[in-house]
């Protein structure tokens, strides 16, 4: 690249960083600086200079069915993770998931003193990482070809183990291969969301110190884990349950019966994200999935307004029950309510109200839920009393509390 092209590259990368610590994402200064520092554009070469320093993330490659299996990750979902892990000078790191540029960044970070490890699964993304991490001055960076489940032992113990692709489960390599007193930042999905999770390592569980939802590509090989879906509709409605959920399946034709809805009195912003209402009525009602549409679906009026990821349903006595919002006086903000369609509406669409007010009443503008994960060699029989929600994976107990 020109020296002109290289001068145009460097004042969108400091526009990009001027964007986002205006909007909040960046706020730790080293993180900035770090951010200032690397060519994002070398990661990213065959994007324009002005797509390489959006705040979006640049996808990088399909499977054969269209679904997107590899991508450089949002800038501001970066900072979110980076920030989440305190990385210092002097730390060893494990990346899961590569690409280059965040490598790039945890190596700033960490500084000479510190190592920095990626690993991925696709020899596509191993030689683009490869190249990128050359061409900027990041060959220090160690890039390996390998399933990230199994963690990279050669270069353990990690003080931070930074996994930048959804995960299911915490896999025992991650923990076995965590320094003492290391953290795991992880993007968790359970319950239909996935969550930047940075979990410390106390006494043999990890204790969540932060959570933030936000979205990636799904992991692939021994790790890789799938909802069941139960579709309704012509598939324009889905119904999605985690692994270790039982799946009930609500009659095919229950969206055509007649509605039921109940509103709470509980106003919220249109943009306010309501993941920690989703997790509060996941603790609380029975049967919990989260229902997912097609826009048609919603057009054809089958379905009341739900936001674009999903909404928060139960399938309890033949009724599907969900949450849904309508404009209130001024149309900044909406009220929560819940349909409800099936003999039992009334009553679930109350139940779902009732959640809606406790949630608001006590925890809208608490701290937020935390989760402890506990190995499942380290699992007593007796569960924990304090638990709202726990959730069994193949190798952890997942447990949310408030
Ligand atoms: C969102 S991208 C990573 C972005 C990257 N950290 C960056 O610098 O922008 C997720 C990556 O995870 C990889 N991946 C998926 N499953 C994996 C696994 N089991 N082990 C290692 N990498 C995996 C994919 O190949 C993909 O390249």
């Amino acid at each position: 690249m020109d020296a002109r092209s290289n001068q145009y590259a460097e004042s969108l990368r400091s526009a990009l960083a001027g964007r986002m610590v205006a909007e909040g994402s960046l706020r730790d200064e080293r993180v900035t600086k770090a951010f200032l520092t690397v060519p994002r554009h070398e990661f990213v070469p065959l994007v324009p200079l002005e797509v390489a320093y959006a705040d979006d993330v640049v996808l990088m490659k399909r499977d054969e069915d269209g679904v997107a299996i590899s991508s450089v990750s949002q800038p501001s979902v970066v900072a979110l993770m980076l920030e989440q892990a305190g990385l210092q000078p002097g730390h060893r790191v494990l990346e899961i998931g590569s690409g280059g540029y965040n490598a790039a960044l945890l190596s700033e970070l960490v500084g000479p003193g510190g190592a920095v490890t990626t690993v991925d699964i696709d020899p596509d993304v191993i030689e683009r990482a490869r190249q990128g991490l050359a061409s900027t001055g990041y060959e220090d960076v160690r890039v390996v070809l390998a399933d990230g489940e199994f963690g990279s032992p050669e270069s353990a113990p990690y003080d931070r183990v930074v996994v930048t692709v959804t995960a299911w489960d915490i896999a025992p390599a991650w923990v076995e291969q965590l320094a003492g007193n290391g953290r795991i930042v992880v993007p968790l999905r359970f319950r239909g969301q996935t969550r930047s999770i940075a979990l410390d390592l106390v006494e043999g569980r990890l204790e969540s110190r932060s959570m933030r939802l936000c979205g990636f590509v799904c992991m692939q090989g021994a790790g890789a884990s799938y909802e069941r879906v139960v579709p309704l509709e012509k598939d324009t409605v889905r119904l999605g349950f985690d692994t270790d959920q039982q799946v009930v399946e609500p009659p095919p034709d229950v969206l055509r019966r007649p509605a039921t809805q109940v509103w709470s009195g509980v106003l919220v912003d249109r943009e306010e994200p309501l993941s920690d209402l989703n997790l509060w009525l996941a603790c609380t009602l029975d049967r919990y999935c989260v229902l997912t549409a097609d826009r048609s679906a919603v057009k054809k009026r089958r379905l009341a307004p739900i936001p674009g990821w999903g909404t928060a349903a139960t399938v309890a006595d033949d009724t599907l029950t969900y949450l849904t919002s309508r404009v209130a006086k001024n149309t900044e903000t909406v009220e929560l309510g819940a349909v409800a369609h099936g003999p039992a509406a009334a009553e679930h669409a109350e139940q779902m109200v009732r959640q809606i007010q406790i949630f608001t009443t006590h925890h809208r503008n608490g701290p937020g839920p935390a989760l402890t994960i506990h190995p499942s060699e380290q699992l007593t029989e007796s569960p924990d009393d304090k638990a709202c929600l726990q959730i069994e994976r193949p190798h952890t107990r997942l447990v949310v509390s408030w």
